[in-house]
């Protein structure tokens, strides 16, 4: 013991019991040849592969997307496993409109209750009223944008505020849940198919206010909505139509959606997807007098860039948005700026190709971005 505790002591002999020892522990030499996987680990693995079978065998659902779709999936999907009966027997089972909105409902519970009776004075009720037999342009309307202020709702006002649903539901959502508060209740008008949401969500998109009573009286009983037949294929048509018969030819002639496509890809960086941008870097685009003002100065901005002090919605700021008109088309800016109006302008008017032309020509050839006191000079 004494040897150890004191190493200067016989260190020879130390050493020697120290190599031995080690030598001891060390494993036999490597050989070559096959060795055979340690049992426990063999089970391991079987078991894992056992589990994943009996798993996919309970939960492949047939293999089909489908039942995995809650508007869409049915018991009966999951037995009619056998490949060609598939396709047709699909089509009957599928949820019809109404039974699918059932499930959307729960949206709008809270506030009109279960029994569709809405609570007295404070949420209407939806039961045999004209927002809900009437106009199906009125109800979609409603549904896509939401609806504020007092309105008369079977002679009883109210002066509350109904939610917005475009942005939550799907476009065949809203369509669902139309047809079964239409259906439903003691309620008995047609259903409201997923194209017509569709194409007046279109015609709707530079609107971003939610209605009053009086815009939405303003629609009438029997108002067709355009487009329609274009978002349920039949292009070339509806798409003329579109543009003959909107008051405005700008908002049916824009595609906002790929505006914000353009948006997501280029401007989200700096303004970020809210549109708030990050104070004190980039100045928001929600509240803004630029964005909201006018077609040419928007055109403008986007294509030449901004420099140097600049106070957006009360706030300071002082840097540079980089000139986009080497990299854009007229008819990708005119998409960008229309979307950022629609969706953070309240609803400003769409530009044009026409006018993004026009600026172009202008100022085109202009070597700098923007100065504040040069947009402030822009006429309105
Ligand atoms: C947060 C509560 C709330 C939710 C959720 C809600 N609503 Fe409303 N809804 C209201 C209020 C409040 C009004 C009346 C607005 C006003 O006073 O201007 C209203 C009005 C309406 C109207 C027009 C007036 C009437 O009673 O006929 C319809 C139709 C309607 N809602 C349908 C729906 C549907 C369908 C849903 C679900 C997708 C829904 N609402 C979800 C609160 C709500
Ligand atoms: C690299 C970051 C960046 C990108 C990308 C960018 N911007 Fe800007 N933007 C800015 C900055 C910074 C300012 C303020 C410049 C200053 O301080 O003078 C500004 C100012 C603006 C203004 C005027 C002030 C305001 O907030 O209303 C508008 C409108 C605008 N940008 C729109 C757009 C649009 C539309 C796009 C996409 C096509 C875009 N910007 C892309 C950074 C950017």
């Amino acid at each position: 013991m004494s040897n150890h505790s004191d190493p200067k002591n016989s260190a020879d002999s130390h050493d020697a019991h120290k190599v031995t020892a080690s030598a001891k522990r060390e494993l036999p030499d490597p050989t070559e040849g096959n060795q055979s996987l340690p049992p426990a680990l063999l089970l391991v693995f079987a078991g894992i592969i056992c589990f994943a079978g009996v798993y996919l065998g309970i939960y492949h659902g047939g293999f089909q997307g489908a039942v995995f779709n809650e508007s869409e999936s049915t018991p009966d999907l999951l037995s009619s496993r056998k490949p060609g009966a598939a396709t047709s027997a699909q089509a009957p089972v599928e949820l019809s409109l109404v039974e699918q909105g059932k499930a959307i409902y729960s949206n709008c519970q809270p506030c009109h209750q279960a029994s569709g009776l809405g609570i007295a004075g404070q949420f209407p009720t939806i039961v045999g009223t004209e927002y809900v037999i009437g106009s199906e342009k009125r109800l979609i309307a409603i549904l896509l944008k939401g609806l504020g202020g007092p309105i008369k709702v079977a002679g009883a006002t109210y002066n509350g505020a109904m939610p917005a649903w475009e942005k939550a539901l799907s476009d065949r959502k809203i369509a669902a849940v139309a047809s079964y508060v239409r259906a439903t209740w003691g309620n008995n008008a047609p259903e409201i198919s997923e194209a017509k949401v569709a194409a007046l969500k279109k015609q709707l998109a530079d609107r971003s206010a939610p209605w009053t009573e009086a815009e939405l009286l303003a629609i009438p009983a029997d108002a067709a909505i355009e487009g329609a037949a274009e978002a349920q294929g039949v292009k070339g048509a509806g798409a003329e139509a579109g543009v003959s018969t909107a008051p405005k030819g700008a908002a049916a002639s824009v595609d906002i959606e790929a505006g914000k496509a353009q948006y997501m890809a280029i401007c989200v960086a700096c303004h970020q997807p809210t549109g708030l941008g990050l104070f004190p870097v980039f100045p928001p685009l929600v509240n803004s007098e630029y964005v909201k003002g006018s077609p040419e100065r928007m055109a403008a901005i986007v294509l030449n860039g901004v420099m140097g002090p600049i106070i957006v919605d009360g706030k300071p700021y002082n840097n540079m948005m980089p000139a986009q008109g080497a990299v854009l088309t007229d008819t990708k800016i005119s998409q960008v700026v229309s979307y950022v109006r629609s969706a953070f302008g309240e609803g400003a008017s769409p530009v044009t190709v026409e006018q993004v032309a026009e600026a172009r020509k202008k100022y085109g050839s202009r070597p700098t971005g923007w100065t504040e006191a040069e947009l402030k000079a822009f006429p309105e």
